[in-house]
């Protein structure tokens, strides 16, 4: 099976298959093994199993011989001179060896990370551990996510092309399944780092529609576009006041899935910002080079909805891309302006860089119409969340915190980092306008991610339930790549949506 990229990116597809054949006897160009470290050294993680026999009992003293400790992200590479087919082996490593399960982040990034260490060779098979459904599934994810690049706009060819075909090596029972799982989710988060990736010239709030439109309705998606004179006609205030600077107009795409045993509906919100410059309250110019990753969040929806229809999970979903692009010009919104957003309430813009916001209340507005029983807008919202949790880990607010515990699992069992935080009511007050009904700012910097989950939360009639997710360090990797994360365009969020969607499924 493939992992179709919808005409995104560069022409290279990596093909992934289950295989139950040892991995001394598996016919490939490199074979990945995991390593636990230990008290008493390095030692092979289970899948190795007959590697040591068929390399003469040289595997202990090779991996001495190496210096591996089987600390994780750890990799060595060592030649196997005709012992077996393979003729690499890559030692990726485990950490200590767990007790009980390992767990499944472990196996993922470890496959990222080996499977990424092999650019530039055409075949591989992991024998990591793989020996229930739920492993098979992580090593899949993994593998798969660390053969991602973003080539598109190279044209020296001498970068060395991601792994094109994995083995995962499992007998697992339910394997299949977990495979089948995985390719749909790595095809989905693939496709969202693509999209963050794609330069702001290439990737406008009509053309980001047209790619929703195609590829949802592909997936089996029913898939509506608002564009600018259908958003200012139907009252979309938020989303028509930040794209209006822009010489390309905004889009409201609205992405529904449904299963006739559904007995749950939820509902995504995600910011498309397709590009941040900050509007007339423009940002400084360090501040500015990545923001083409401001439509992450709804990248991050778009993703979802595709794998929750491939997967054709029991439940109902809808999702809503909230397209502009923030531009200062002659026809920008000023600071003091005030629109009136999709529910009637006026809002005054005191910041045009506070812009994500603007675009999310017209998303929710909209999707309360669904009658869904959960709301979940996901933002790259504010630099504030990267100042509270660091780069990695995403933000989670809500109105209910039973909803915002489920988000913070549903992310954790996907291994995507997410935190629960407050919306301390005594915040609202800082979002007083002098003339409209709420300001789009609060006056101090403190607290100011929790002051933007105020602020959308007043959009939120009380009885619905709504979270909230700030990903604004996590879309974007700035640092060097990790285990399956590559630098740029990290596709966050995607999988957490779907697990969410997983636990409303019958
Ligand atoms: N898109 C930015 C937030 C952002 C910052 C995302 C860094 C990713 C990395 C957002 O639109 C923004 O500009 N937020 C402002 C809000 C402020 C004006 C209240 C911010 O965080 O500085
Ligand atoms: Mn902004
Ligand atoms: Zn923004």
């Amino acid at each position: 099976m493939t992992t179709p990229r919808a005409g995104l990116a560069s022409a290279d597809v990596t093909t992934v298959r289950l295989d139950s054949t040892a991995p001394a006897s598996i016919d490939t160009d490199a074979l990945i093994i995991g390593i636990h470290s230990g008290p008493d050294g390095p030692r092979p993680a289970s899948g190795a199993e007959g590697l040591d026999e068929a390399l003469g009992g040289k595997l202990a003293a090779t991996l001495g011989a190496l210096g591996v400790k089987g600390k994780p992200g750890e990799i060595a590479k060592f030649p196997t001179f005709g012992a077996l087919p393979a003729p690499v082996v890559v030692a990726v490593g485990l950490g200590d060896a767990p007790a009980g399960d390992l767990d499944p982040e472990t196996l993922r990034r470890a496959a990222g990370a080996a499977v990424r260490a092999l650019a530039g060779t055409a075949r591989a098979a992991v024998a990591l551990p793989a020996g229930t459904g739920g492993e098979t599934g992580a090593v899949a994810v993994g593998a798969l996510l660390g053969a991602y690049d973003f080539t598109r706009y190279r044209t020296n060819g001498d970068r060395p092309a991601p792994v094109a075909e994995l083995t995962v090596l499992s007998g697992a029972e339910g394997g299949a399944e977990a495979l089948a799982r995985a390719e749909v989710l790595a095809a989905s988060v693939t496709l969202v780092r693509d999209l963050v990736n794609t330069p702001p010239s290439d990737l406008w709030p009509a053309r980001f529609a047209e790619i929703a439109e195609e590829t949802g309705t592909e997936a089996g998606l029913s898939v509506e576009v608002l564009d600018e004179k259908a958003l200012r006609e139907g009252g979309y205030g938020g989303i028509v006041a930040v794209g209006q600077g822009s010489a390309r107009p905004p889009r409201l795409v609205r992405l529904a899935y449904s299963h006739p045993e559904a007995d749950k509906t939820l509902a995504f919100v995600g910011k498309g910002i397709t590009f941040d410059s900050g509007g007339l309250s423009l940002k400084p110019a360090a501040a500015m080079d990545w923001m083409k990753s401001d439509m992450g969040g709804a990248g991050a929806v778009f993703g979802a909805l595709l794998a929750i229809a491939r997967l054709g999970l029991k439940v109902n979903a809808v999702g809503y891309l909230c397209l502009a692009e923030n531009m200062p010009s002659g026809t920008a919104q000023r600071p003091s302006d005030v629109f009136t957003s999709y529910s009637g309430k006026t809002v005054e813009v005191l910041d045009t860089d506070a812009e994500g916001r603007l675009v999310l209340i017209d998303g929710i507005g909209r999707a309360l119409e669904d009658a869904p029983d959960v709301i979940v807008d996901v933002a790259t919202l504010t630099g504030a969340q990267i100042v509270a949790l660091g780069w990695r880990t995403a933000g989670v607010m809500s109105n209910d915190d039973a909803l915002r515990d489920e988000v913070v699992r549903a992310a954790a069992d996907q291994g995507e980092a997410a935190w629960g935080m407050p919306l301390p009511e005594e915040l609202r007050k800082g979002l007083d306008s002098a003339v409209a009904d709420i300001a789009n700012l609060q006056p101090e910097r403190w607290g100011s991610m929790l002051a933007a989950g105020i602020f959308l939360k007043e959009f939120v009639p009380d009885g619905t339930r709504w979270a909230h997710i700030d990903m604004a360090g996590p879309g974007f990797n700035k640092g060097e790549a990790h285990g399956y994360t590559p630098k740029g365009g990290t596709g966050a969020i995607t999988r957490t949506l779907v697990g969410l969607a997983e636990r409303y499924a019958r």
